[in-house]
């Protein structure tokens, strides 16, 4: 019987690079982890991995490079900090490299501090260097130093790579589609967001503040166990909600009016990305229910379009049809729903993209385009629908909808016979929504 050793999915992940490294020429390719970042004197924001690193190996410490090298006998090596028991009482527990190669399958790990001058031998007479050149600049001016220290050798034979890529290209196709691991932390993250949102719906009420409701989320966000948000929350009462990226999150909430949030956490490096606007006061107003109804629609059509072989754009044009002949009806614009959409009056009230893929990153990696065309739809992509409408006051608009801004957003990820929603538990339609704030 032939049994296969088990890998972890950032094995796979590696392999699978080291793969595609071979088939475009082979090369050498290294992806430092992100550096800690000081808030104010000495004290650091919380610490995060970069993402592609974290994709490729789940190694948690700063401090660390990920060496590929493509052949017929790949390798996969690690760059981290030393063991040192004085710093571990003060800060905690780190690996050291021959701990980290045992626990995360390296083929070999060595000391940070070698690092410099390992990498000038490790590209010597490779054929490409795949790096993230212009992410970080004391990262390109460390791998210039490298490759200069290679050139500087040139008389007694040695080569520096000719081929420069760019390592997140690959990468970024790579995690355009989630594999298994990826989908359940995802599924995870999404379940936590969705507890947090009904939470917040069952907490407001008319005189709490927007910060109080945050702090629910923080709570429900950590309790079950994610390590932080996945950006920061929009918690937004009433007019509030018509700007955009409103974080300030520190007005009182107002009887008769909506409540736009925002929040999403992160599990494992997953995000979560929902939307939901309800009443601070439980009950909808007609005119606030006009509106939502319309978004509400309009995120139905968007998530009937999303099937493989619908290209990226399809949900958004969707969405676009179904808010402009909204905005008519409704009379905030005037026209057919060719000119309004042609004309793109529509965008005074829904100025941004319905949708955006997630993972890793809340906005996360990988191209739109393919060539010219919008990318067509794969089981495994997974992005969000998020249509709104945000109505500022105007002469020209009807008084009853001043200040409504409504967004409804959930997380979907493409399947092979169409798509699941993974913020499925979270309310949304406004009988389920006043239930729930009645409760
Ligand atoms: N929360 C960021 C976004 O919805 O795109
Ligand atoms: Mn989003
Ligand atoms: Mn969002």
């Amino acid at each position: 019987m032939n049994i296969l050793p088990r890998i972890s999915p950032f094995q796979q992940r590696r392999l699978s690079l080291l793969d595609r490294m071979q088939v475009a020429g082979g090369g050498v390719a290294v992806i430092p982890t992100a550096p800690e970042r000081i808030r104010n004197r000495d004290t650091s924001f919380p610490y995060r991995a970069d993402s592609y690193f974290h994709y490729l190996t789940g190694f948690p410490e700063p401090e660390a490079v990920l060496v590929l090298i493509a052949g017929d006998q790949p390798q996969s090596m690690l760059f981290c900090r030393d063991k040192d028991i004085d710093k571990e009482i003060w800060d905690g527990f780190r690996y050291g490299p021959a701990g980290a190669c045992e626990a995360f399958g390296f083929d070999a790990a060595h000391s940070i501090k070698e690092f410099d001058a390992k990498l000038a031998e490790l590209l010597a007479d490779q054929p490409a260097l795949w790096f993230s050149l212009g992410h970080d600049s004391a990262w390109d001016a460390r791998i210039t130093a490298a490759l200069n220290a290679v050139r500087a050798q040139t008389r007694s034979g040695k080569r520096a790579p000719a081929v420069l890529h760019d390592v997140r290209a690959t990468l970024d196709e790579m995690r355009l589609v989630k594999d298994g691991h990826e989908i359940t932390l995802m599924q995870q993250a999404a379940r936590i967001a969705g507890a947090a949102h009904r939470r917040a719906m069952q907490f407001t009420a008319p005189g709490k503040f927007e910060h109080e409701v945050e702090a629910e989320f923080l709570h429900e966000f950590r309790r079950q166990g994610s390590q932080y948000p996945a950006y920061t929350p929009i918690v937004a009462g009433g007019a509030n909600a018509c700007v955009l990226h409103y974080v300030d999150n520190n007005r009182a909430l107002k009887d008769g009016d909506l409540l736009l949030i925002d929040a999403g956490c992160e599990v494992d490096g997953y995000a979560s990305d929902i939307t939901r606007t309800f009443p601070v006061n439980g009950r909808f107003s007609g005119p606030q229910a006009d509106v939502y109804d319309l978004v509400l629609e309009a995120q139905a059509a968007a998530i009937a379009a999303i099937q493989p072989g619908a290209n990226f754009l399809d949900p958004h044009n969707a969405a676009v049809r179904i808010l402009a002949q909204g905005m008519i009806d409704l009379k905030l614009l005037e026209g057919s729903v060719d000119t309004v959409i042609e004309t793109e009056t529509y965008k005074r009230f829904y100025m941004h993209r319905t949708s955006h893929w997630l993972g890793l990153d809340v906005h996360d990696a990988g191209e739109y385009r393919s060539g010219e065309a919008w990318r067509a739809l794969l089981p495994g992509m997974a992005l969000t629908v998020e249509p709104g409408c945000y109505i500022r006051p105007g002469d020209d608009v009807p008084e009853a909808f001043w200040n409504i801004g409504v967004r409804i957003e959930d997380d979907v990820l493409v399947t092979a016979e169409g798509c699941d929603i993974l913020t499925i538990d979270t309310p949304k339609k406004i009988a389920a929504i006043e239930a729930l704030m009645a409760k």
